[in-house]
């Protein structure tokens, strides 16, 4: 995603780079142990067990040799944090006392006394039932339900679950006293109003209380469920100022750190499952609100992640949501694998009845394929005892199995299905390869056709710089690097090549640092980093910048890039010649051939 600059000024956004060294920024989160000119950690965005995650405070920027993720301070709190540019810039420049002009900054979180009280009733709403649930007798009995679930003290704490007791007025008197406007409770979705009358009412009674979290962990709805049996079992906050279902992950606040190293989301239904799940060691689970998955939620969370573990209940239900949430997690790129629950338990039943290990084991590192659970999932309607329910099914999954771009995973699931309804593993795969070919036909273009299917799966962020690169790609990005380091390489280059790189990406970055330097700036890495606003040019740049070049630039090692990078063109219009030349003798033109054969002779000298 661009994250835009907003309307935060320049000198701003310099303050803050200036004020925020990069070994400090990244250290709260990475160990580093310094290694030469630069430091070595375990990288945060993805899992790894030998470091290749590198901070070069000479440059005042970080970069991964193992996923690629690079750029300055400000990038580093974007990614780990999951900020927005603005948003990053703003909390950075209120830790070190920068101000943020009037109305500029502004724009990350625009001044809203409304919301800003609201938000402060929910924080306060929640410590309050937390601690009526531990403290008080009115919370004894929903203590001791919990404690029969197996939740102990550190996880009633650590998701700050708490009571609202069985009365009218609790809440009520409670925000009275702290002068809140009711009213503004109300349509806040903490009290209700009795009808026909002005008397507020506490919404929840009697419930035990989930609070729910935005992603910075601020607290902007409720969950009860009831204690005990009884209609309904869970009563949610309504939709608020606060509060978007179709957008709010339970628990994603706590969930981020592991989602982006481990590069993961498990999504379970109930709150129940997140929180077993998180004791149990599965610390990148979230939950949606008891409503069904979106596309707002997909696209959230292929911001932080390459793969979802759908863990839905093992009931009908349960598998049949599984089935409705493929398409939309596939759909922005993200792979998905699925935990097939036995015993219609669900997620949290499962943790309890057969413990962490198994369930770790079993649902996490072995939810199966997509496709396994397509299978699994329509085989439940047919009877395969019989030849028609045999038909059936078959009918029904090989289109899946013939979608599927490799021929060797079609062929595994051929083999599968073949010794199971023991049918002929030739006439199985032959009908399959029937459905594909009409299916290839059907297609729009031809050959591409199984981009579809291989979306965001090989694209785990642009990996670092291939040992064997040709050799015009080594020039451009040598001269990159040393045009980062020096504006006076940087005119050099630009008056001798200007935009002819051969790769548009490095077309892009020498434009930009024309123009950076135009402006009078000093050569600064990361400065020059957060004027680009692109992820991809910024990992371009920090991948560039972990180049060794001569601390010197001179004359005669960007000369010889230049010319390795100028050869390109040279050598396609060589070849084009050439082509020409062939065609020409072809046709019997003789003589044009001679003069094109004399205009290659000439570009070869060059
Ligand atoms: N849900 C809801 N409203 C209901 C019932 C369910 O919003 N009346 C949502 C909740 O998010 C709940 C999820 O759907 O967590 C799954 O429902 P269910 O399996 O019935 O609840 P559990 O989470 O298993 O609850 P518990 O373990 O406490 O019985
Ligand atoms: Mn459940």
């Amino acid at each position: 995603m661009n994250a835009g600059q907003g309307n935060i000024p320049e000198k701003v956004i310099d303050a803050v780079l200036e004020q925020h060294d990069i070994v400090d920024t990244v250290s709260r989160y990475v160990h580093l142990t310094k290694q030469g000119k630069y430091m070595k950690g375990l990288c945060p965005f993805h899992s790894e067990k030998t470091p290749s995650f590198t901070v070069t405070p000479d440059r005042q920027i970080f970069y991964c040799y193992g996923c690629g993720k690079g750029g300055n301070a400000i990038k580093f709190r974007m990614e780990i944090e999951g900020l927005s540019f603005p948003e990053a810039v703003k909390v950075m420049a209120e830790e070190s006392h920068i101000a943020v002009p009037e109305g500029q900054g502004a724009v990350v979180n625009p001044p809203n006394p409304e919301r800003e009280r609201l938000l402060q009733a929910y924080e306060w709403t929640a410590k309050f039932y937390h601690f009526l649930l531990k403290n008080t007798e009115h919370g004894k009995a929903a203590m001791d339900y919990l404690r029969s679930r197996g939740f102990n003290d550190k996880v009633i704490d650590q998701f700050q679950i708490g009571f609202a007791p069985d009365r009218w007025d609790t809440l009520v008197q409670f925000l009275t006293k702290r002068s809140f406007d009711l009213h503004e409770m109300e349509k806040g979705g903490l009290l209700t109003k009795r009808q026909d009358s002005e008397d507020f009412l506490d919404r929840f009674r009697g419930r035990i209380m989930f609070p729910i979290h935005d992603r910075n962990g601020k607290i902007i709805a409720f969950a009860g469920r009831i204690l005990g049996d009884g209609q309904p079992k869970y009563l949610n906050s309504p939709e608020s100022k606060l509060f978007n279902k179709s957008r709010i992950l339970y628990n994603l606040h706590q969930a981020k750190p592991s989602i982006r190293k481990l590069r993961q989301i498990v999504l379970f239904e109930g709150y129940g499952d997140v929180i077993s799940a998180w004791e149990a060691g599965v610390q990148n689970g979230v939950a949606t609100m008891g409503t069904s998955l979106t596309e707002s939620h997909a696209a959230l969370m292929k911001t932080m992640a390459d793969e979802v573990v759908i863990c839905y209940d093992g009931d009908r239900a349960g598998q049949a949501a599984a089935m409705k949430s493929i398409p939309l997690l596939e759909g922005v790129g993200l792979s998905v694998r699925i935990s097939v629950l036995i015993e219609g338990l669900d997620p949290d039943e499962f943790i309890r009845k057969y413990g962490a290990d198994r369930f770790n084991r079993q649902m996490i590192d072995g939810a199966v394929s997509t496709t396994k659970f397509k299978l699994i999932y329509l085989k439940k309607n047919h009877i395969l005892l019989e030849e028609e329910g045999k038909i059936a099914y078959t009918k029904e999954v090989l289109p899946i199995i013939a979608a599927l771009p490799s021929s060797t995973e079609r062929e595994v699931y051929l083999k599968e299905l073949a010794s199971e309804l023991q049918l002929s593993f030739e006439s199985l795969k032959q009908d399959c390869n029937e459905i594909r070919q009409s299916m290839q036909k059907n297609m729009p273009d031809g050959d591409n056709n199984d981009k579809r299917w291989n979306n965001g799966r090989h694209k785990k962020g642009q990996v670092a710089a291939p040992t064997l690169l040709p050799a015009y790609h080594t020039g451009e990005r040598r001269l990159l690097a040393m045009m980062l380091q020096d504006a006076e390489a940087a005119s050099y280059v630009e008056k001798r090549l200007g935009d002819a790189f051969n790769i548009d990406d490095h077309a892009a970055i020498a434009a930009y640092l024309y123009a950076y330097y135009a402006q009078g700036k000093p050569p600064d890495i990361s400065r020059f980093m957060s004027s680009l606003h692109d992820d991809r040019l910024e990992k371009t740049v920090s991948s560039i910048s972990m180049m060794d070049t001569p601390p010197e630039w001179n004359v005669q090692e960007l000369d010889d890039c230049i010319r390795e990078v100028q050869k390109v063109p040279q050598k396609r219009q060589i070849d084009k010649k050439k082509e020409e030349m062939i065609n020409a003798e072809r046709s019997g033109d003789f003589l044009r051939a001679a003069q094109i054969a004399s205009e290659i002779i000439a570009l070869e000298r060059q």
